[in-house]
């Protein structure tokens, strides 16, 4: 088929084709974002899910449904690197100043904006290249304790109060939520606990890996009263189906029965490998319905693909001894596994391996489904590892 109209879209965000099997998520949010603009109480959203199952592209869409609701966003996305005053800042300041534009004056922006600024002079970084086009007293007293509960919590408050004076809301959107920390985490679970003690329109909408329940609970205890975690999995076998079906049929074309039944059994329905193994059939496909032949040649460029990108940029971030403990991982399937396995796979003991686990979890890239059990967060991983380190032995 005619690679240009190849309607299959594999990628970190990419919007999919066909959105598929996950209208009671939005419909969710949909609710929720009402409810936070007419000035009712919520629970904030919180995404989880392992990686590529489409977290990124809900937010960006929940993004759209708020801003047709008339809210203001904040999209950002935490990384092991920044620090989350860093992150929020500058679109924050954007923010106060879309609120500041409006026809008269608002005293409660105009505050808004002071505390900002003071948030800004109480934070310890390079703030310099922040500060400019912030011209403009901070409001002494207000959020610059230095105290990220609190500062945060009064900025928060301020920013809740200039949207209520202007007749909007503010969703806040967080994604990687998994790589803040505690300390950070915490924060901001107060803020919004504080911001829906007074009712304020702001909303918390974020996504992250399976490690940010834990984390968020051992932040603030009662984070679980405050959040909602909506599970987003592989797709459901008639939603897969659709996933691959509606946009090739879109343009005339047809999937054979056994030639999707093949791409769901080899990608788990993991909407990302929809998409990559969608894409290479498409291309491969000579002709009307596209056959299981074709699937079978498209599992070959497709896990080509995948381990050259998806799955490589990964394993590029290990060092060589969290290598060795994926590679026992992965040596006993896909898991979950009991920790104490994997420990004597690698020929050491449970205790001597919990900091490189540990470690393992911050990097994102395992996590505890239950107690002493490790799991992969990234699909198909266990495949991966046997395929790139496939002589393996125990290091001595
Ligand atoms: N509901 C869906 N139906 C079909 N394809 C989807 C769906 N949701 C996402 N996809 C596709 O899956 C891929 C991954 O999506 P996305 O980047 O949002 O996942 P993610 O959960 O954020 O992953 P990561 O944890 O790696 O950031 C994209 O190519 C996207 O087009
Ligand atoms: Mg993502």
């Amino acid at each position: 088929m005619d690679p240009i109209k190849n309607p299959f879209a594999p990628g970190a965000g990419n919007p999919p084709p066909e959105l598929a099997g996950r209208d009671e998520v939005l419909e969710c949010a949909r609710v929720m974002l009402g409810r936070t603009m007419a000035g009712r109480h919520e629970q904030s959203q919180m995404l989880v899910g392992l990686r590529g199952v489409g977290k990124t592209v809900l937010l960006n869409r929940i993004r759209e449904l708020a801003e047709e609701q008339g809210f203001k966003t904040v999209m950002i996305e935490a990384t092991e690197g920044h620090s989350l005053p860093e992150l929020l800042i500058p679109p924050l300041r954007k923010i106060f100043f879309q609120l500041d534009a409006g026809a008269n004056a608002s005293d409660k922006v105009k505050r808004g904006l002071r505390v900002l600024r003071s948030f800004v002079g109480a934070i310890k970084l390079k703030v310099s290249d922040l500060e400019i086009g912030l011209d403009i007293d901070p409001e002494k007293g207000a959020a610059d304790s230095g105290d990220l509960d609190a500062d945060l919590a009064e900025l928060f408050i301020a920013l809740g109060e200039a949207a209520l004076d202007r007749g909007t809301a503010i969703a806040v959107i967080v994604d990687e939520l998994q790589y803040l920390d505690e300390a950070e985490m915490g924060s901001l679970i107060m803020a919004m606990h504080r911001v829906g003690q007074r009712a304020l329109p702001v909303v918390l909408v974020g996504a992250g890996l399976p490690q940010l329940v834990g984390l968020a609970g051992r932040a603030k205890s009662y984070a679980e009263r405050l959040f909602a975690y909506p599970e987003i999995g592989p797709l459901a076998g008639p939603d897969a189906r659709e996933a691959l079906q509606g946009p090739v049929r879109r343009q005339g074309v047809e999937y054979a029965d056994e030639a999707l039944d093949e791409i769901i059994r080899i990608t788990h329905r993991y909407p990302y490998f929809l998409q990559q193994w969608g894409y290479e059939s498409w291309n491969l496909a000579q002709a009307s319905p596209i056959r299981i032949e074709v699937i079978r040649a498209a599992t070959e460029s497709a896990t080509r693909k995948l381990d050259a990108s998806f799955f490589r940029v990964r394993f590029d971030r290990l060092t060589p001894r969290e290598k060795d403990y994926l590679r026992a991982l992965a040596e006993m399937g896909p898991g979950p596994h009991r920790s104490g396995d994997v420990a004597e796979t690698l020929g050491l003991r449970v205790q001597s391996v919990a900091p490189l686990r540990g470690g393992l979890i911050r990097k994102g890239m395992i996590y505890s489904p239950a107690h002493g059990d490790t799991a992969f967060t990234v699909p198909m991983f266990d495949e991966f590892m046997r395929r790139t380190m496939p002589e393996w032995h125990p290091p001595k």
